[in-house]
């Protein structure tokens, strides 16, 4: 079981500068929301309500003007600083607190998944016990990822950033881990970048037998949005499925009332508290439509 889930939208943020000279890159705007709305919709698609927010120093009134401690959502959101970009497994040691002794799902800040079934597998938070599983996506490019080869059913070989092709299924931004992740993240030694590398983390797991995997379909889109290119191809992404299907993408009240952990009159006041915006709107049209089914 998994019921303790880690963001880590900190980080540089240099392929999108200058536009993250003076905002972090997970609070810029992917269509009509923040980009960090999209991995915390995934979170809480897994049913995974208790959250840390890890951020750049200086960075926390930011997010505390858009979610505050996420009650209004169901949700129990803090936060906690990283002084310094030192890679990704750092979240386990800045976490060690909110871990304690449990299981954890680690999400990047800036990674944005979606399609017909990912709700069912993230449901797999429900059965996990230990070890650690990675989502993999087909990719065109697997050079530019670090990669897992699978043979009977097994994770048999990793690399980052292969030279030569050994897979096209790349590690993605979303992992759950046992317990032992924060034991791993405070052996770990910093790689030739000088940053701790999540893939060192997925290599411990794989030699002592106990890395497990779980595959994205082709149903499934999964893109980071680090790259300028990828960033707007994901806002456009957005912006077409939401005007087309008329429905909404990580809109986290939606995700909150349907799961029952909000009542109606908590989205009458997270309305108020958006103000008039066609989020606000949408909103009102969930919450009607209800109405109209009883
Ligand atoms: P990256 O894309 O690897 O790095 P970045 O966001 O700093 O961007 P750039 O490479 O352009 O400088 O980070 C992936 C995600 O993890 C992103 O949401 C930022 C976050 N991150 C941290 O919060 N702290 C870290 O130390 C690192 C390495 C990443």
């Amino acid at each position: 079981m998994i019921n303790k889930g880690i963001i880590l939208a900190g980080g540089k943020g240099t392929r999108l500068s200058p536009i993250t000279k003076s905002t972090n890159k997970q609070l810029l705007p992917i269509y009509d929301k923040p980009l960090f709305f999209y991995p915390l919709s995934i979170l809480m698609l897994a049913d995974i309500r208790n959250i840390l927010l890890i951020i750049n120093k200086g960075q926390k009134k930011n997010f505390i003007n858009v979610v505050g401690d996420g009650r209004h959502l169901g949700l129990k959101i803090s936060y906690e600083e990283q002084l310094k970009p030192s890679g990704i497994p750092e979240a386990f040691k800045i976490g060690k607190k909110f871990i304690g002794n449990s299981n954890v799902s680690l999400i990047l800040g800036d990674n944005f998944f979606y399609g017909q079934s990912l709700t069912e597998l993230l449901q797999t938070t429900k059965v996990f016990k230990k070890g650690c599983t990675v989502f993999l996506k087909g990719v065109s490019k697997p050079e530019n990822y670090g990669v897992a080869k699978i043979k009977d059913k097994k994770i048999v070989e990793i690399i980052e950033k292969p030279k030569k092709f050994i897979s096209d299924k790349a590690i993605t931004g979303l992992y759950f881990f046992d317990n032992h992740v924060v034991q791993i993240a405070h052996k770990l030694k910093p790689s030739k970048r000088k940053e701790t590398e999540i893939v060192d983390v997925i290599k411990n797991y794989k030699k002592r037998n106990c890395l497990n995997f779980i595959e994205l379909g082709r149903g499934a889109i999964w893109s980071d949005a680090g790259k300028i290119d990828d960033f707007t191809n994901i806002s456009n992404f957005v912006t077409s499925v939401e005007k087309v299907q008329g429905i909404k993408i990580a809109c986290l009240d939606e995700i909150a009332y349907q799961k029952k952990w909000i009542t109606k009159k908590q989205i009458l006041k997270n309305i108020k508290f958006y103000g008039e915006c066609p989020y606000s709107n949408y909103l009102r049209k969930i919450i009607n439509n209800e109405n109209s089914k009883n």
